[in-house]
């Protein structure tokens, strides 16, 4: 068994369910979509964020997640899904998840509405849940997401070498979604206000790790499931690049890689250069660094609830998440 489906064991009945439910929400007239859908459910992810909710809610009740955590889950999952299938179109990505992109087999218009419908079908599946609160962290989510990727854009075109605002692109674009996984997890099990509190802030922390990990993915050419190496070839500077220009900012092979990362379009030549400069000058190592710290604050924050299985999934997880290859 892989280390996931270990992690999932405790709550693996709340996943089957949320399988079928997942195809339910996704029902539809269109035989493109029907296909799309097929497509998504035969290649299916890590379902990480599923399983952050079903464990957190089995640890706030001390036993079986409830059954709304499942039905929040799902469209958790639907809004993640949505972003990836209009981020490989932002992206121009070819594959995801070991297989060929929506925008590939169909193209870039169809892809936009087929990641709409599925965006559409969490909103549904949000108001049908009747929990305000739950309505106005879902709809938020969209937002912080689409400004995340818009930011992530503005910072590759302005040449912006900030850590901080590096951080603060990928807690808008990944975290604040393991965030609000974390917080309905709360909600959907009555958990106090201080609780959610620390629920929503342990999801961050997990989340801006599993960003970094995912970031580091592209200095390498390992089979992924999706490509490798893109993220500069849009200019778009992530913590290992960016750690190792803060780093060397004022020597001219430090001059030399901005000025590779100014000009259009930027090269195969240019992105191998970047990506060996990036792990010569430690920006790996740094990288892994701050994972680390991330979950070490993830992880002392789960242990102040009492031991469970839930909760010792959840510490695997922040392993997981620190450690994982795909
Ligand atoms: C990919 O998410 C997008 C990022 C936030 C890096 P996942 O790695 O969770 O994708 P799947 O759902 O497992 O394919
Ligand atoms: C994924 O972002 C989408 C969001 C988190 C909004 P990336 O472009 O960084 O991730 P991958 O590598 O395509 O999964
Ligand atoms: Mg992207
Ligand atoms: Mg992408």
């Amino acid at each position: 068994m892989q280390q996931i489906d270990i992690i999932k064991a405790p709550v693996a009945e709340y996943v089957a369910d949320f399988h079928s439910q997942f195809d339910e929400i996704l029902a539809t007239k269109s035989e493109w979509l029907q296909d799309a859908i097929e497509r998504l459910n035969a290649s299916t992810g890590k379902k990480v964020r599923p399983v952050l909710v079903a464990l957190m809610a089995g640890m706030i009740r001390g036993g079986e997640p409830p059954k709304s955590s499942i039905d929040a889950a799902v469209l958790l999952e639907l809004i993640h899904t949505a972003t990836l299938i209009h981020d490989d179109v932002i992206d121009e990505a070819s594959t995801r998840r070991g297989q060929p992109t929506l925008n590939v087999i169909y193209d870039n218009r169809v892809a936009v509405l087929m990641g709409d419908f599925v965006l559409s079908s969490a909103l549904i599946g949000a108001i049908s849940l009747g929990d305000l609160e739950v309505i106005q962290i879902i709809s938020s989510i969209g937002r912080e997401l689409t400004e995340g990727e818009i930011r992530q854009f503005e910072s590759a075109d302005r040449l912006r070498l900030s850590e901080e605002n590096y951080y603060d692109i990928i807690r808008q674009k990944t975290a604040v979604l393991f965030a609000s996984c974390a917080r309905i997890a709360g909600i959907m099990t009555g958990a106090s206000a201080p609780d959610k509190e620390r629920l929503t802030q342990i999801g961050e922390y997990l989340g801006m790790a599993f960003q970094i990990r995912d970031d580091i993915f592209d200095y390498y050419s390992a089979d992924v499931g999706k490509p490798t190496g893109n993220d500069l070839r849009e200019g778009k500077i992530t913590l290992p690049l960016l750690h190792a220009l803060l780093e060397t900012e004022d020597t001219p092979e430090g001059q030399h890689c901005l000025e590779l990362l100014r000009e259009r379009p930027i090269t195969e030549t240019a992105v191998a250069h970047l990506t060996r400069y990036a792990i010569e000058h430690g920006g790996i190592s740094y990288a892994e660094a701050r994972i680390a710290d991330y979950l070490r604050r993830a992880k002392e924050l789960l242990l102040s609830y009492p031991e469970s299985v839930y909760r010792h999934s959840l510490i695997s997880l922040a392993d997981y998440i620190g450690s994982r290859t795909h």
